[in-house]
Formats: structure tokens, C-alpha cells, sequence
């Protein structure tokens, strides 16, 4: 290996002149070397930059006090003096810029103040020698390492002392060989370095969990480690897509890693002056920061008290557990709830009929661990029953949900079940009652459905939890704060929040017998957001019943937009919701029966074709026009439905078509003319290029895949088919033969006798036009409604369909739905 390249000397630079250096290092050419040698060693104004030039080792002074010189790593291309990922001296700053580092075969690192020669910081390690090497390798690491020798341990390493600063490639956790913690502890300030008021450390008592510290208050907790995530931290998932997270715990360690994900932007998290975990990105405009914890003031530890559980949605609320009470009411009505709640039932404890219970609390945090008893042994059912046959036992829940409905292992408490709060997706909570207080309370169940809605928001899981405090039915709640809870904020203002809706709710018991228990013959169709059965309820009317899938938190958002957005509206041509329930877990919605099934079942089955005439089908598409022009234009809201297929098309007995299916839908503001998303839903080849490839949703989208299901109407292919007489699509053939002049072969051979030939052109036109690539170029629904009226109406000749028709058929194929979320888009109401 070549002889290190002496450090580039620099005079005492202040750390103003940060950003100029910085520049000049660049466009000098010059480079630094990445390590300092035995006997070597660096002064203020030197540096040591990493290979590849990501990190910097060098002196700074944090912003506003050119007097305090640190030793720090930064990431060389930004020019923050606050934005070093790790400091030495921390609570030993230098007075003026004669730091020198030096590497000596028997100390190690060493910061010297070099007036006074004394020592101000020391990497403290042992086993140095005169080849030793302090590197900064690419990661950001400076490790101390024997020269040479690549399998030789390493002797110290700061990314084993981090200071504020989380970054890849670092582990956070229990040392288990040291006896250390991988932690972070706050600085003082944001250009203080000095030990702050705050530490974030793993509590690998119980299960392996994240406390913020302050002094020897928990200030915030994580929740324990799932397999997956973090209870509490669900969206670590998605936030984690900046880095992987990778959980180890064997004998040397319990920690996890923090892997860097290729093209993500340099990110660091810093845990603040304030005790917040704080995300830091490097874009080109500059560092972009946002909280990350706390994510709302339930996450504030213990602040509803002993089993009670935090709803931080819309404002935060706690509620004690079903079958607790208030320790103290009267502070509890205002709002000082950290007294918590007690029983108000002592527990039976195995004593033969009395015996108790266990109540299922879902979507949450899981409670603190730490003195809790983990099993990973035992099963979920295993440990109800241990915890049951053990009198001090409170609750248990499962330890490790990696194995979905096999979940295994877990955990179980004995004392105060604390720091609880709803989270989605949140994990299932056993919580040990006696048998009357365990049992469903019911309270007039008059309410329609946007009201359970209202209060499912303000109190999950329903409707044990909710029925069990009258109190909350009592509170009226600010209108805007429902529809921000219920739109969400990013979505436009509407008057979604007006309570009129009159949307039946229908008792669970009821449905199940109007569905034989949900029995399979009685299914009519199964999607991705669960079953649909048949049913018939009250005084023999038919319906369709949709149970959206169980489970804490899934199809909430379907059943949010099918339940209050459909309720509202109504259309000849769009399917009537007539009822729904919510039932614990369970979401139902209740339609009208539609006995001709989908369009699908009919204009793509061999036999069931011939039913269907071309007079029909003309009416179909005409029918499907008009439903679509009521979401876009004609209802008191703006909606695009973003799923249109013909399996969402559903028929009447008179195959009067009706729109089904509003699970993705969206509500556009007055004035918003499109929309972005970053989890494109739908189903490939009825989504407009512009949503597939860029997820801009608006009302032309729709209008694409109008175009599509025309096409398909009168050909009686399927989009998604591959061989279209050499073609890869089905815009790609139609488009040819219109070019071509030879427009009426697209025509199902089916309808030769019954198709009125200008119609059918017509039609073919519309539809083209429909599926042209710009957007703009898409007519508006209405304008569609009128050419397919009004056959006077002049036609525009349509562009070439580019984009889909000749990206090749391959990701065409039958059942590809294109989604971010895994989730299946096919319909739910379709015939079998
Ligand atoms: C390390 O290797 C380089 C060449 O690869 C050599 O010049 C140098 O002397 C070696 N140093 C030690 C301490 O062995
Ligand atoms: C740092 O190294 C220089 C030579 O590069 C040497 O003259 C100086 O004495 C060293 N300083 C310390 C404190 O070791
Ligand atoms: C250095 O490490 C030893 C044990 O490894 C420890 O006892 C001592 O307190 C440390 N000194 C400093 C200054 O950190
Ligand atoms: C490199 O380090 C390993 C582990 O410490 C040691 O076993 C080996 O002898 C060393 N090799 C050389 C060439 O020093
Ligand atoms: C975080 O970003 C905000 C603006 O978004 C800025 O005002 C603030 O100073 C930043 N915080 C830090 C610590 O850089
Ligand atoms: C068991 O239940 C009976 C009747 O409910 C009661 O008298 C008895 O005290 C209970 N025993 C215990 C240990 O709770
Ligand atoms: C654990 O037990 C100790 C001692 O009884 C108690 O002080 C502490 O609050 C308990 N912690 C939790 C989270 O229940
Ligand atoms: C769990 O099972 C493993 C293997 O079956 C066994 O070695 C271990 O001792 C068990 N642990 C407990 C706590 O029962
Ligand atoms: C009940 O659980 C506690 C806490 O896990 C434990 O200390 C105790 O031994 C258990 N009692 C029985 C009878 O298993
Ligand atoms: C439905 O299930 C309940 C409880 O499992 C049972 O009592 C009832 O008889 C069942 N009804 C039908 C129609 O199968
Ligand atoms: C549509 O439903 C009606 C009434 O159930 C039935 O008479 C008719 O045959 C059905 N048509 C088709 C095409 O299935
Ligand atoms: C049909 O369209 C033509 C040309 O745009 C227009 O003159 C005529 O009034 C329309 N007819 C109806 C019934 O709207």
C-alpha cells in the first residue's frame, strides 16, 4: 500500500469559510487522504476525507461560535457546520484552533490541544500498535485497524460511540461483548454539542424496545420489536424505504443495522436538543428535515396512564380499557389523564364458571415490555392459556407477527399495562377481563352509519370500546375536524361533512343470517378488499353484501369512501348502497343485488355474448357515460372513480349498467384539476399512461378507461389479451383497422346482424378518442354524453394511441393489476 498522502494543510480556517473550502478542495482537484498513520497527525485545517469523497474527518465550529473548535465527521457536500454526524470532544470544546489528532502505538487516538498539549478527548482503546491505521472509510466510519490487514479486528470505531446522529451502516441496540449500548444522547443545543437532556436507548428487558430518555423519565417509547417493526413505528416500513432495517439478536448483540438503499439521498436522524428524532435529507437545495418522533402527543409516554389506550386521531383522546374506569374522573373530564384507569371488576381468576376472559383490543401499540414475561416459544393460544391459569396475569399479545396468521411467541404482563395507543397497522391486545365486563355492551343502535363512522374515528376498535362510554356519544365534535379526519388533509374540502347522511346500519346478526353465516354458496365474488355474498335481509329484498377484509386496519380506507361517499350519492347508473355495519373488526357494506352480474361475465363469455344485442350494449355504454358524468360533473361533489373495468360495471335486470366499486375513488376540490398519488391503484390496461407511469390521476383518467371498456364492448376482447391478429393490444388493433378503413371488423362477429354500422362507428371513434395519450386531448365526460346522444354532434378525429399500444403486451396479461400496495384490484360485486 502506498505511503498515506500527507494531509492537505491549511491554515486555521474558521468554520465560516466552511463552504469554501469545501469548493476550493473541489475544484482544485485535490485530495485527501483517508487515513492518519502511527505517529501521524492531523491539524486544524487538515482533513481526512473518505475514498470517494462521500465523508469528511476535520476541525469545525458549530454555527454562531467561531470560538468553540470540535473534531468532527461531516458529509462532505454539505456545508452545515451543525450537520456533523459524529463529534469527539463534545463537552470539551477547544478554545482556538490548535486541535491536533494524533494516532500513537499506544493510545490510540488522541485530540490534543496543541498550546497546551493536554489531552481533550481519547478514543480509550487498548491493543494499538506502531501499524496501526486510523481510516475514514466510506460509510463514515473512522475505524483504528492493524495497516494492512484487512481480517484484523477492529479496535475502535466511532460508529461505536455515536453522538446525536443515526446514519447507514451504523447499529443501534445492546452490545452484549461490551456490556455498551449503540445509543444517541442529545446535544445541548443545535450548535451545542455538549451532552444534552436526552438519550435514546434499546430496553432489551421484555421485548427489545426504543426509549427516548429524559434524565430518568421515559419520554417516548417505540413500542417492542414485532419481527418487523417496532409496535408503535408502524410506518417504519415506509419511512425505513430510505434505509433496511435489520433486527439481530444473538449472544454478541441486540440491535439493529441500518442499511443505506442504493439512489436513496444521504439521510441522517438526529436525535434533537428537544428530544425529538428528527429525519435529515440531503436534496440539492440543502438538508430537508421532518419529525419523525414524536408522530402525535400520544406518542408522549404514558399519557393516558394504566390501561387506557391514546387515539391520537383527530385530536388525541384516551379512553380507559373496557371494563376501567377513570382513577380519577373528575381530572380525567379535564383532560389530566396521566392518573389513568382501574378496574372496575376484580378478576375472577380461574375460579370455574366465573372464570374470566380475555377482550381482543386491536390496532395498537403494544405496551410497555419491560417487566413483562416473554415465551417465544409458545403460541398465541398457548399463552392465553398460561396467562389465564396464572392469577397476576393482565394480557398478552404475540411477540413475533412475521408468520401473518401463525404468529408466534409472546408476551404477557402482570402489572400495569401502559403507554398503549391505536396505530395502524397496530397489533392485537388480550386484555384479561372478567366475564360480564368481556361481554359486547349494547347501546341503542340507532345511529346510521356516518355516525359510527364519526365516532370509529374518535374510538377504535368498535363497537366494544365505543358502546362502553356513553360519554363519548355525547360529545359533539367540530364539523371540519370530522371531514379532515375523514378526508384526510391532503384531500380537497367538501361537504362530506354534513351528518344527513341516512345510511341504515344493520345489526352483524342480521347479516349473518342473511348470508347462511357467510357461507360459501352464498359468495357471489371475492377481490382483493375481501368477499361479496348474497343475502336477503328483511322483508325479502336481495342484497349484495361486501365484508371487507378483517384484521385491524385493512379496508378501513375502502369502507371510508364506499360508506360515505357512495351514501351520498345517487344515480341510475351507479350501484345504491343501502346499509352497512361495523361489527369489532368486521366491515360490511350492503348493496343493492344486481342479479344480471358484471359486464364482464357476459361481454367476454362464449355463450353469454349472444344476450347481449348490439341495441344493449349501445345502451350499456351510453349508461356508463351518463354514471360517469354524475361522478364527474353532476354530483355536488367532483369524483373520479380511478377503477373502472367491466368487472365493475354491474347490470341490472333490465342491463341497465351501474358503476360499482368506489374503494380507490377520489374526491377532487372545486378548482383541482388533477392529483397525484404515490400508490397508483387500479387495474393495468384500463390506467391511463399518465397514472401508471406518473400516478396523475384526474377526471381524464376516467375517461381512459371509458375509452378502454367501449372498445371491449363492441369487440368483446379483453385488453389484457396478447394475440390480436399480430398486435399487441387491443388499441394497437383497433387503431390499425381505423387507420386502415377497416373500422367495422372490430365489431363482435357476434353482433354482425343486430349493429347499426353508424353507431358502431361511432362508437369505435368515441372510443379512440378516449384513449388518446395527452390527457387534454381526452373529451370531458360531458362532451362524451353528448356525442353518444346526439349522433349529429361532429366528431374530432383521434391521435395514435402510442404509449400503451406498442409498450409490448408483456405485463398485459390476465390478472395484472399494477399496485404499490400488494394489493389485489380486481372487483368485488362480479359474478362468479
Ligand atoms: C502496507 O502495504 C503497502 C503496500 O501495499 C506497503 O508499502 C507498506 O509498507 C505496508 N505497511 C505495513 C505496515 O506493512
Ligand atoms: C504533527 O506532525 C508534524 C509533522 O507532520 C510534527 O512536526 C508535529 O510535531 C506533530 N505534532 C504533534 C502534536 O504530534
Ligand atoms: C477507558 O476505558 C476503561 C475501560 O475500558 C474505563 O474504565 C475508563 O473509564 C475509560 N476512560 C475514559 C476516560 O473513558
Ligand atoms: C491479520 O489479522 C488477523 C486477525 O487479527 C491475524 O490472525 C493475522 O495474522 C494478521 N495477518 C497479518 C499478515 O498480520
Ligand atoms: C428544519 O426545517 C425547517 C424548515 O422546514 C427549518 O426551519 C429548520 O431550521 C430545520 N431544522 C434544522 C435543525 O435544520
Ligand atoms: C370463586 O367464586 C366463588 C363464587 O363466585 C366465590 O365465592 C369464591 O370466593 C371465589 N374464589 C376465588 C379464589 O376467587
Ligand atoms: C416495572 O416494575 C417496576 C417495579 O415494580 C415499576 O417501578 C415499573 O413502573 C414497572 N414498569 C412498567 C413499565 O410497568
Ligand atoms: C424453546 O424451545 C427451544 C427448542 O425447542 C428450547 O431449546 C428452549 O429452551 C425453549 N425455551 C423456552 C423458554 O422454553
Ligand atoms: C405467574 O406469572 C408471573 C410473572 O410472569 C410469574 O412470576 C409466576 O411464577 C407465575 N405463576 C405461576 C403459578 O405460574
Ligand atoms: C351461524 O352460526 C351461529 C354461531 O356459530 C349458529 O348458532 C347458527 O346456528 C348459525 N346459523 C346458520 C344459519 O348456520
Ligand atoms: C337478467 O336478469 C333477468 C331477471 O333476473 C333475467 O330474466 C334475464 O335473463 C337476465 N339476463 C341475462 C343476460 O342474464
Ligand atoms: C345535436 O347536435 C347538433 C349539432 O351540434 C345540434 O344542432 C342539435 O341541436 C343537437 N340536438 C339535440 C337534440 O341536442
Amino acid at each position: 500500500m502506498a505511503e498515506p498522502r500527507p494531509a492537505i494543510k491549511f491554515l486555521n480556517f474558521p468554520s465560516v469559510i466552511f463552504p469554501l473550502l469545501l469548493l476550493f478542495l473541489r475544484a482544485s482537484g485535490a485530495t485527501a487522504s483517508d487515513m492518519l498513520i502511527t505517529g501521524g497527525n492531523i491539524t486544524d485545517g487538515e482533513t481526512l476525507v473518505s475514498a470517494g469523497g462521500s465523508f469528511t474527518l476535520g476541525f469545525f465550529s458549530p454555527t454562531g461560535v467561531p470560538t468553540k473548535r470540535y473534531l468532527g465527521i461531516w458529509y462532505t457536500a454539505s456545508a452545515d457546520a451543525d450537520a456533523a454526524c459524529w463529534v469527539a470532544n463534545l463537552d470539551n470544546p477547544l478554545g482556538k484552533a490548535s486541535g491536533v489528532l494524533v494516532l500513537s502505538s499506544t493510545g490510540g487516538l488522541r485530540l490534543l490541544d496543541g498550546g497546551s498539549g493536554q489531552t481533550v478527548w481519547s478514543s480509550n482503546m487498548t491493543g494499538a500498535s506502531a501499524s496501526s491505521v486510523a481510516k475514514l472509510l466510506p460509510s463514515g466510519n473512522l475505524v483504528v485497524q492493524e495497516q494492512n490487514n484487512s481480517s484484523a479486528a477492529v479496535m475502535w470505531q466511532s460508529f461505536d460511540h455515536p453522538s446525536n446522529t443515526m446514519i447507514a451502516g451504523m447499529k443501534f441496540g445492546k452490545n452484549l461483548r461490551t456490556g455498551g449500548d449503540w445509543s444517541l444522547t442529545s446535544w445541548r443545543a443545535q450548535n451545542d454539542p455538549a451532552t444534552g437532556a436526552y438519550r435514546r436507548v434499546m430496553d432489551t428487558n421484555g421485548l427489545p424496545d426504543i426509549f427516548t430518555w429524559q434524565g430518568d423519565v421515559k419520554k417516548y417509547r417505540a413500542g417492542p420489536w414485532n419481527g418487523l417493526w417496532f409496535s408503535g413505528i408502524p410506518d417504519m416500513d415506509s419511512n425505513y424505504r430510505l434505509f433496511s432495517v435489520q433486527m439481530v439478536e444473538d449472544s454478541d448483540e441486540i440491535a439493529y443495522d441500518l442499511n443505506a438503499i442504493a439512489g436513496n439521498p444521504f439521510t441522517r436522524f438526529v436525535l434533537d436538543e428537544a428530544g425529538a428524532v428528527k429525519l435529515f435529507m440531503f436534496m440539492t437545495s440543502g438538508w430537508t428535515n421532518f419529525t419523525w418522533i414524536p408522530a402525535d402527543d400520544c406518542d408522549e409516554y404514558a399519557k393516558c396512564g394504566a390501561f387506557s389506550v391514546c387515539n391520537a386521531a383527530p385530536t388525541p383522546q384516551c379512553n380507559c380499557l373496557q371494563g376501567f374506569s377513570p382513577v380519577f374522573p373528575s381530572q380525567w373530564a379535564q383532560s389530566d389523564t396521566s392518573g389513568g384507569c382501574r378496574r372496575d371488576e376484580p378478576l375472577r381468576c380461574g375460579n370455574g364458571t366465573a372464570a374470566d376472559q380475555f377482550k381482543l383490543v386491536n390496532g395498537v401499540k403494544l405496551p410497555d415490555t419491560h417487566n413483562a414475561t416473554v415465551n417465544m416459544n409458545a403460541t398465541l393460544e398457548q399463552c392465553g392459556a398460561m396467562c389465564l391459569a396464572n392469577c397476576s396475569c393482565v394480557a398478552y399479545a404475540a411477540a413475533d407477527i412475521r408468520g401473518g396468521d401463525h404468529v408466534s411467541g409472546c408476551v404477557m404482563w402482570t402489572g400495569d399495562i401502559v403507554d398503549v395507543k391505536y396505530v395502524n397497522p397496530g397489533q392485537d391486545l388480550y386484555v384479561r377481563l372478567t366475564k360480564s365486563r368481556s361481554a359486547t355492551k349494547r347501546g341503542t343502535w340507532q345511529q346510521s352509519c356516518f355516525q359510527l363512522w364519526q365516532l370509529y374515528l374518535y374510538s377504535r376498535p368498535l363497537p366494544s370500546t365505543l358502546f362502553g362510554y356513553a360519554s363519548f356519544r355525547a360529545k359533539r365534535r367540530n364539523k371540519d375536524i370530522v371531514e379532515k379526519a375523514i378526508l384526510g388533509s391532503s384531500r380537497a374540502p367538501n361537504d362530506l361533512g354534513d351528518e344527513n347522511v341516512d345510511l341504515p346500519f344493520v345489526n352483524f346478526g342480521d347479516i349473518a343470517a342473511a348470508t347462511n353465516n357467510f357461507s360459501e354458496d352464498n359468495m357471489l365474488g371475492q377481490g382483493g378488499f375481501g368477499k361479496v355474498y348474497k343475502g336477503t335481509l328483511g322483508q325479502n329484498i336481495k342484497v349484495a353484501i361486501k365484508r371487507l377484509g378483517q384484521g385491524s386496519g385493512q379496508g378501513v380506507e375502502e369502507f371510508r369512501n364506499e360508506a360515505i361517499l357512495i351514501a351520498k350519492l345517487q344515480h341510475r347508473n351507479l350501484v345504491r348502497l343501502l346499509g352497512c355495519c361495523i361489527h369489532g373488526d368486521e366491515k360490511l357494506l350492503i348493496y343493492e343485488y344486481l342479479p344480471n352480474k358484471s359486464l364482464d361475465s357476459i361481454i367476454f363469455d362464449a355463450t353469454n355474448k349472444y344476450l347481449l344485442d348490439w341495441p344493449t350494449r349501445f345502451k350499456i355504454i351510453k349508461g356508463i357515460a351518463r354514471g360517469l358524468l354524475y361522478l364527474h360533473q353532476d354530483s355536488r361533489l367532483t369524483i373520479i372513480h380511478r377503477d373502472l373495468k367491466p368487472s365493475n360495471i354491474l347490470l341490472d335486470e333490465d342491463m341497465s349498467p351501474k358503476i360499482s366499486d368506489f374503494g380507490m375513488a377520489r374526491i377532487f376540490g372545486g378548482n383541482q384539476q388533477e392529483a397525484n398519488t404515490n400508490r397508483v391503484v387500479g387495474t393495468y390496461g384500463y390506467m391511463s399512461p399518465e397514472y401508471a407511469m406518473d400516478g396523475a390521476f384526474s377526471l381524464k383518467s376516467d375517461t381512459y378507461g371509458f375509452g378502454v371498456i367501449i372498445l371491449e364492448i363492441i369487440s368483446g376482447l379483453k385488453i389484457s389479451l396478447t394475440h390480436y391478429n399480430g398486435f399487441p393490444n387491443l388499441l394497437a388493433y383497433a387503431w390499425n383497422l381505423w387507420t386502415d378503413g377497416k373500422t367495422m371488423d372490430l365489431v363482435d362477429s357476434c353482433l354482425s346482424k343486430s349493429s347499426t354500422r353508424t353507431e358502431a362507428l361511432r362508437c369505435i371513434q368515441i372510443g379512440l378518442l378516449c384513449v388518446q395519450d395527452n390527457p387534454n386531448s381526452r373529451p370531458l365526460m360531458s362532451s362524451v354524453v353528448t356525442m353518444l346522444e346526439n349522433e349529429t354532434t361532429p366528431l374530432l378525429a383521434p391521435k395514435q394511441p402510442m404509449y400503451f399500444s406498442y409498450w409490448g403486451a408483456q405485463g398485459a396479461g390476465e390478472n395484472t393489476s399494477c399496485s404499490l400496495n400488494n394489493m389485489s384490484l380486481s372487483s368485488v360485486l362480479e359474478g362468479r
